[in-house]
Parts: structure tokens; sequence; C-alpha cells
């Protein structure tokens, strides 16, 4: 079995990318393999996230990691609160005040202008090796109320229209098969085969 290291301390992202990846791999939290360290997400991208918490953590195991640095882009906000989306009213604050606020925000603004997509970056960093990159989207609406109980984060309050659900009401499978980070993941999945 190879092992992998998933520069992440969620525990949700962890299910979501064991599942997708498949029995080939183990994959690891940095928490499992008794690192404990924050890397500061200063980019101001994506991409320069992903790559940043890859190459920082790869450098200190000696061993294939990979990172991802995803969010969510609304359009009426013009697009926040996207890298910053961990981070949006501060780290610690629950989930259900942070969509309150968003729906809040968008109170009585019609469904044409609640366009939103969630935005996945996986970075892959292999010893003496360059960093590659994938990227994967959905798109979807802001809802108006929040519905669902499964996922994390702003799940419940994305609507995918042509589900007709947000994705906190899809189970992990569902939501993997057409999550941003379900599709960035299988591209990556294709490269660590050939790479690993
Ligand atoms: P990251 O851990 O720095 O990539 O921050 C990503 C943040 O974006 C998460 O903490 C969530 O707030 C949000 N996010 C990313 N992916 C999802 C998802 O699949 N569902 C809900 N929220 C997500």
């Amino acid at each position: 079995m190879k092992e992998i290291i998933f520069a992440t301390k969620n525990k949700g992202k962890i299910k979501e990318i064991q599942a997708i990846l498949g029995n080939d791999y183990t994959v690891k939290s940095i928490e499992e393999i008794g690192l404990n360290i924050d890397i500061l997400e200063d980019g101001k991208t994506f991409e320069e996230n992903a790559i940043k918490k890859a190459t920082e953590i790869m450098k200190i195991t000696n061993k294939t990691v990979l990172a991802d640095d995803s969010g969510l882009q609304i359009d009426y906000l013009n697009g926040e609160p996207g890298v910053y989306s961990a981070r949006y009213m501060g780290e610690d604050t629950p989930y259900e005040i942070k969509n309150a606020k968003i729906l809040e925000l968008l109170k009585d603004i019609e469904e044409e202008k609640r366009t939103a997509r969630f935005v996945s970056v996986i970075a892959l960093a292999i010893p003496n090796k360059e960093p590659i990159t994938t990227i994967g989207t959905i798109e979807g609406i802001i809802g108006y109320e929040m519905k669902g109980e499964n996922g994390f984060g702003y799940d419940p309050i994305f609507y995918i229209p042509y589900l007709e659900k947000t994705s906190a009401q899809l189970s992990l499978e569902e939501k993997n098969k057409i999550s941003h980070r379900g599709k960035a993941l299988e591209q990556m999945k294709k490269i660590l085969k050939e790479m690993m």
C-alpha cells in the first residue's frame, strides 16, 4: 500500500480523499504522522497556498505529500470568501454563524445573482520533483436557507440546481462524484498512478 500524506487537519477532507483514492493508497493526515505544525496560508491564490502546503510538508518529511486549497467564491460578494473561506469571520466561528451571515448578506437577492462555486486546487509534492497541481470546480447558487446535515463548512447553503439539493444533502459518494475536490482528485489520481 502506498502512503500519501495529506497536508490537512480536517478529518472531513481526509475521509473524502481516502474514499476517492481507494485501497491502493493510505492517506494520512499530518497529525497522524505526529506533526503538529500550521502552515501560514498567505498566498493570493488557491494554487499558491496548495503548493506551499504540500512543498513545506514534503521538505520536512521527505515523503510524497498532497495538499489542497479550496474555498467558496460568491459572485455577488465579488468572489468572497474565496481563499479566505476558512478564516471568514474568524477561523473558530461556527459555520452556522458564517452561513447565517452569508444568507443575510444575500437576503432578497434574486436567484440569477446568487451564483457561486466551490474551487479546489490539489498540489502534489514529491522529493526532488517540481510540484504538480490539478483544479476542480462545481457551480451552484447560494440557497435561501441552510439545508442538510452531511458534509461540512458551507455545504448547507450551497445549492446545486440540477440536483435540487444542497451539497449537505448529498451522501459522501454522491458529493465525491461531482465536487470540486472530487474532480481535482480524480485528475490527481491519474497523475499519481504515473508518478508512484
Ligand atoms: P482550506 O482548508 O484552506 O482549503 O479551506 C477551505 C475552506 O473552504 C473550508 O474550511 C470551508 O470553509 C470551505 N470549503 C472548501 N471545500 C468545501 C466543501 O466541500 N464544503 C463546504 N465548504 C468547503
